[in-house]
């Protein structure tokens, strides 16, 4: 049933996009001193071994954070997140490890921020507690991440961030997305929220979209990055983050950067990028 692992897509193009996204969002909370709470409801295992058997099968990371790793004209924000990248590889010139949203997210925490990451499967939640043991400001839990959203909306920081990044791998994941958006926003409606997804059938992606609208929610920005045009093929050729109540300089931020990445990731001149609202203000 849970057949998805995420060691074999870790540090691809997908996971640049997210995880740039993750540390803009998390750096414009840490703007104010206050903490706030940060939800992982599907968060893999914390941390990649690109030497694995799994990673080099597909070598995915390869035209993801490899295209970027040796760059030296990374745009700030981008550089900023391949030295976090670079941090967990002990500051070493060679690629060695790809840290997954949890660890990037924990690693910028400050003592007063707190988070719950939950992961699902029993072969890789051993592996997040292990990535964990050092971090007192976080808890990792196995179970269902979606019902989290739920159980602990809205914290007592009245501040906060929930990414919801499920693999996809059965379709009721995008119906599941759009419930526990709606779930969590009538308990804590101030919350940013972060959705991954991905561009395999662009039909799917439209009804979710569709779904969202559908909540009635407002100030929701969309953000695409395509490494080739959409196909009937198997295959991802893009992927998003859609985030409700994004930090006011986020649209900007990713305005700026995306003409860059889109070109870095697909050097053969097929990349695209977009940020509109599904809906605004
Ligand atoms: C795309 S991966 C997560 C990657 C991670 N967020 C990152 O950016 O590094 C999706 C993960 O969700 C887990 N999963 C699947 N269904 C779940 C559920 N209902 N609750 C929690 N985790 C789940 C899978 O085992 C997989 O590890």
């Amino acid at each position: 049933m849970l057949s998805y692992r995420h060691s074999f897509h870790a540090g691809n193009h997908a996971d640049v996009l997210k995880h740039i996204v993750l540390m803009l969002i998390i750096e414009s909370l840490q703007q104010k001193e206050k903490g706030f709470y940060y939800l992982d409801t599907h968060a893999g295992a914390g941390l990649y071994r690109l030497f694995s058997q799994e990673a080099e099968k597909t070598a995915e990371y390869a035209e993801g954070i490899g295209r970027l790793w040796q760059r030296d004209d990374l745009p700030t924000e981008v550089d900023r997140y391949v030295k976090l990248i670079r941090k967990l590889n002990y500051g070493g010139k060679e690629l060695r490890y790809y840290a997954g949203s949890p660890l990037l997210a924990a690693n910028l925490l400050r003592p007063q921020d707190r988070a719950l990451m939950m992961e699902l499967h029993p072969s890789d939640f051993p592996l997040l507690r292990n990535n964990f043991k050092e971090f007192e400001n976080v808890t990792v839990k196995i179970g269902d991440g979606f019902q989290q959203v739920k159980a602990t909306l809205p914290p007592k920081e009245r501040r906060g961030l929930v990414l919801i990044d499920p693999p996809y791998e059965l379709k009721e994941d995008y119906d599941l997305v759009v419930k526990a958006i709606e779930e969590g926003y009538k308990r804590f409606a101030t919350g940013v929220y972060a959705i991954w997804y991905p561009v395999v059938l662009r039909q799917q992606t439209k009804r979710m979209i569709k779904g969202l609208e559908a909540t009635g929610i407002r100030k929701i920005l969309q953000i695409e990055l395509a490494v080739r045009p959409d196909s009937e093929q198997r295959g991802m050729t893009a992927s998003g983050m859609i985030v409700i109540n994004p930090p006011w300089t986020l649209e900007k931020q990713m305005k700026s950067i995306l003409p860059y990445l889109s070109t870095a990731l697909a050097p053969q001149g097929t990349g695209s990028w977009s940020v509109n609202w599904i809906t605004p203000e």
